[in-house]
């Protein structure tokens, strides 16, 4: 069967994580049958409520968070019986002894760390403790993994000491939308770029990651990360190297990890003489949304005044390898936002001698643009006759388009928490980040972060519904290039 019956714990279930992603994922799997009829769920927190509260509050919350045509509320009810509560300080050994009782023996057992990650290590050692991890013990854990190299292995070691690598699931949650996955299939399987994707061919690359909003509720957990951590260092950098890497031998987790490490190992190294070109930091002052007036970074709820903290960051990224030497990666990502978009933009190099109108030479090189959200697709952009008597030979570009939604009539795309948790009842570790993949993406961004510390610069302000400081316009115009606007 593809089922596996599975008893998960979910420690930090009343969390935000958890409620908001966790638990509407666990109910869609349900939803479509792939949850065996026996697997438990054993909600753990520190808030005193009964079972029964608990599940009532679920299934309200369910009904909030699910698309009305996807919430049945006969399935709702039977999705949170399946739930059980306990009430734990998790710093407290004896309390751990009600886990092994809960446990099924002959369930596969899941550990959800929905928890800071300095539980991490807590939470291990008294499972150990209670004998309550077995060779089989599937553990789950969310980044940040540490906020640099040395943090990050400190952590790292602590659940090291109770599981081995084989058990440990470290989610960053693009590799589980299905547009990032679709990167392998669009790189591997599609001859026709695989021979293009290098620097013979490819003159650019540019990778967004922007979203419309600000820090909402979350200041105080993200100020001591900023933009920097919290997304280049997990999401931007997987998906660089999924760009970016070697195509591997096959689809196991560990071909497909190694090359992802070859590629953060080539980072070129960013030196304080370089910073100006490559670098840009940014801060959100008060601006729109929506066309609305929204408050600044400094203004929102919880804010400390003058603090420092980057909610753009703009990079110019080089891999220092065969395949890639001399291709600039431009990468940007920043809250408050214009709009919600992620994509990539691979441009091709224009072809080597030029034949037509010279006013539209700019136009002239193939650009694929791979939308990851919204509006999942694809777009190839081709040159072409402009069509008509009086047009002689001007040039034209136009799409050869890929919409999923379109084409394939998908009826709906899994978020990505629903992937993930299923491909760890499947104890499939492809989608999931290895011990040393995060050790090297900070070791790269602690470069950056120690420039910038040493350096003292403040960040630079962008009002609230732009594309971020003119800087990160100014650092690829230098380069006698733009970042891509769809025309
Ligand atoms: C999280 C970051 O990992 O990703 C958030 O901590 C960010 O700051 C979020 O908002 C963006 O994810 P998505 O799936 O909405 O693009």
């Amino acid at each position: 069967s593809v089922q596996t019956s599975c008893d998960l714990m979910v420690f930090g279930a009343s969390g935000d994580l958890a409620q908001r992603k966790l638990f509407p994922a666990l109910y869609q799997l349900d939803r479509a049958g792939l949850l065996a009829r026996d697997s438990r769920i054993l909600a753990i927190a520190r808030t005193e409520a009964s079972e029964q509260e608990i599940r009532v509050r679920l299934k309200e919350r369910l009904q909030e968070l699910i698309k009305p045509d996807e919430f049945d509320d006969a399935l709702a009810t039977t999705f949170v019986q399946r739930m059980n509560y306990l009430q734990l300080d998790f710093t407290q050994t004896e309390g751990y002894s009600a886990l092994n009782e809960w446990r099924a023996q002959n369930n596969q057992l899941i550990v959800y760390m929905a928890t800071p990650p300095a539980m991490y290590g807590v939470i291990a050692r008294n499972l150990r403790a209670q004998s309550c991890c077995t060779e089989r013990t599937r553990v789950v854990v969310e980044k940040p993994i540490g906020h640099d190299l040395d943090s990050s292995k400190v952590i790292n070691d602590e659940l090291a000491e109770v599981y081995r690598e084989s058990q440990l699931f470290r989610i960053d949650h693009y590799l589980g939308k299905e547009t990032v996955q679709n990167l392998i299939a669009l790189r591997f399987a599609n001859n026709l770029f695989a021979s293009q994707w290098d620097q013979n061919h490819i003159s650019h690359v540019e990778i967004t990651v922007a979203e419309s909003m600000g820090i909402e509720g979350r200041w105080g957990y993200f100020d001591k990360a900023g933009q920097l951590r919290d997304m280049i260092q997990s999401h931007l950098l997987q998906l660089l190297c999924l760009i970016a890497m070697d195509p591997p031998a096959d689809l196991s987790a560990d071909s497909i990890r190694d090359e992802k490490v070859k590629v953060l190992k080539a980072l070129k190294r960013i030196t304080p003489d370089v910073m100006e070109q490559t670098v840009v930091r940014g801060q959100y002052t008060a601006g729109t949304s929506d066309g609305q007036p929204v408050p600044g970074y400094l203004q929102e709820e919880g804010a400390i005044k003058g603090s420092e903290t980057e909610t753009f960051v703009a990079l110019k990224v080089e891999i220092d390898n065969w395949r890639w030497s001399g291709v600039p990666f431009y990468i940007r990502t920043g809250k408050r936002m214009p709009e919600k978009m992620s994509q990539i933009i691979i441009h091709f190099k224009p072809a080597p001698h030029y034949i037509f109108d010279p006013d539209q030479k700019h136009l002239a090189n193939n650009k694929l643009i791979i939308r990851l959200q919204p509006d999942e697709g694809m777009a190839l952009k081709i040159l072409t006759k402009d069509q008509g008597l009086d047009k002689g030979m001007r040039l034209r570009q136009g799409p050869l388009e890929l919409t999923f939604s379109e084409t394939f009539d998908t009826e709906r795309i899994p978020d990505a928490y629903e992937r993930l948790l299923w491909e760890v009842m499947r104890g499939s570790q492809y989608l999931f980040v290895r011990r040393d993949e995060v050790e090297h993406a900070w070791r790269w961004v602690d470069q950056i972060i120690r420039n910038w510390h040493d350096s003292g610069e403040p960040p630079k302000r962008y009002a609230a519904g732009t594309w971020g400081p003119v800087a990160s316009i100014a650092m690829i115009t230098r380069d006698g290039r733009s970042w891509y606007e769809d025309a």
